[in-house]
């Protein structure tokens, strides 16, 4: 385990941070502004596209993402129909200029849409939208049960570049552990099934640390994975969080095991994992994502959604413009996620064209969004680029950080100063590391959610 200079012990898995601030620091925005004024000065010539579909056949027990069981007859149909209502508002408030250089359907579990309606989603992106999804990267979501051979065809031939699947283990009683339900086999048809299809990356989600796990089991997961040649692999940490199935059903297994055996374990797993991927010719590209040699050069880093200038459509997606984060609420407890859907599916279009739920970008946000982003990549941060975008330099701006960070070894002092880079260390501690470099007022915001 990490030690400060203090002596005191660093907890390795504090959040993981795909996106500063986190929406736990979201708002409603009392002046619910025009979308129209918000994106007017914006550039707009390579935005980000993003689809939501809040739907899974099933609730894993680990999370915590914005989504329901199911679908009762006809609310996948209205949620469409939104999702075009929502559409075309949002078109018309960002005018003629917009062009999208990426797409992107998540969830919840987008190949839960049967093959016409996943048609449906690809004309809203392409109709509605104005995305030209047979030329830009386009990925897509998608869990084992739901991969079937007509909507990976529909993907495929509507232009997907990436299938991303999560497996999460190859072995049936973590599966069963995770609170995953699923066999192996099924597992394996599915990826036969991606691969058949003809999607030219294959990403397949992997989590190390669930009860049960040992180092020989991870290996055996990581060695059916890699039989797949998948051109990416993200290695996630199990997190149990509030008010998931397995953060209400094994508090008291978790206590059996310890805290900081847990950690140890999962800190264990984690460079076993890296290694045996590094070894096989992966390049790390961030503490959880590995690209394959053979892989098509990529177009964008550890997820895409984290750059400026995104366009998120339906109800857990978030949008993103320099000066403002908004999405619609945001929940984990099941009732209210069903609240929020039903709540979504019901609004008339003039809705849309406001952003109703945010948070600005004042201050330094943009300065500390900028660090997070690039800090937390193994290729780390260009410090002449931060000084070109805002003026100061990052040594100066995040003194005080960046000195603890150095004195726990987490800095690699032969990338400075061209680089400012983790070491294999700090990259190991990326979930305590990104947590230290939110402001005090988003730290207040996410403590003051959870409280609620
Ligand atoms: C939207 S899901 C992937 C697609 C699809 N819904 C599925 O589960 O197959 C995103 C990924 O985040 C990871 N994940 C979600 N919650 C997690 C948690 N609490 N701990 C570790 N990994 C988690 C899982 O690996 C999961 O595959
Ligand atoms: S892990 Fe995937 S399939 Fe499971 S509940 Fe979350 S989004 Fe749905």
């Amino acid at each position: 385990m990490n030690t400060g200079t203090r002596g005191s012990t660093v907890r390795p898995y504090q959040s993981y941070v795909y996106a500063y601030p986190h929406k736990t620091a979201y708002r409603p925005l009392a002046d619910r502004p025009a979308l129209r004024e918000l994106w007017a000065a914006e550039p707009k010539d390579a935005l980000s596209l993003y689809l939501h579909i809040p739907f899974c056949e099933v609730r894993c027990g680990f999370c915590n993402l914005f989504t329901r069981i199911g679908a009762p007859e006809g609310l996948v149909t209205a949620y469409l129909d939104a999702l075009e209502r929502q559409a075309g508002a949002v078109r018309e408030a960002l005018g003629e200029g917009a062009r999208f250089a990426t797409a992107a359907f998540g969830g919840g579990t987008p190949t839960f849409l049967e093959a016409a309606e996943l048609e449906r989603l690809c004309d809203i992106a392409e109709k509605g939208m104005g995305a030209d999804l047979a030329a830009v990267p386009l990925s897509v979501e998608a869990s084992p049960a739901t991969a079937t051979a007509d909507r990976l065809a529909v993907l495929a031939g509507r232009g997907t570049t990436r299938l991303s699947l999560g497996v999460q283990s190859f072995v049936d009683a973590e599966a069963r552990s995770a609170v995953r339900p699923q066999r192996r086999a099924d597992v394996e048809a599915a990826l036969a099934r991606i691969r058949e299809a003809g999607i030219p990356v294959l990403n397949i989600d992997l989590i190390y640390g669930i009860d049960g796990q040992t180092e020989d089991s991870w290996r055996r997961s990581l060695d059916a994975a890699l039989a797949w040649r998948p051109e990416e692999l993200y290695l996630y940490p199990l997190y149990v969080r509030p008010l998931t199935g397995l953060g209400r059903k094994e508090a008291g297994d978790r206590e059996a095991e310890g805290d900081a055996e847990w950690d140890e374990r999962r800190l264990r797993l984690y460079r076993s994992g890296r290694d045996h991927l590094l070894a096989h010719g992966y390049e790390q590209v961030s503490m959880r994502m590995f690209r394959a040699g053979h892989a098509p050069a990529a177009g964008s880093g550890d997820h895409a959604c984290q750059t400026d200038g995104m366009v998120g459509l339906g109800c857990g997606a978030r949008s993103y413009t320099s000066a403002l984060h908004y999405s619609f609420d945001y929940a984990v407890e099941m009732r209210e996620i069903r609240g929020i859907i039903d709540d979504y599916v019901s609004r008339p279009a003039a809705d849309f064209a406001r952003a109703e739920h945010g948070r600005e970008m004042t201050g330094d946000e943009a300065r500390r969004r900028h660090l997070l982003q690039s800090v937390l990549q193994a290729e780390g941060m260009d410090p002449a680029e931060y000084r070109a975008r805002f003026g100061t330099d990052p040594a100066e701006d995040f003194a005080a950080e960046l000195a603890r960070f150095a004195a726990r070894g987490w800095l690699d002092p032969d990338a400075a100063p061209e680089r400012l880079r983790l070491s294999a260390e700090g990259l190991a501690y990326s979930d305590a590391l990104g947590p230290e470099l939110f402001s005090p007022a988003v730290r207040a915001a996410m403590a003051a959610y959870d409280l609620k």
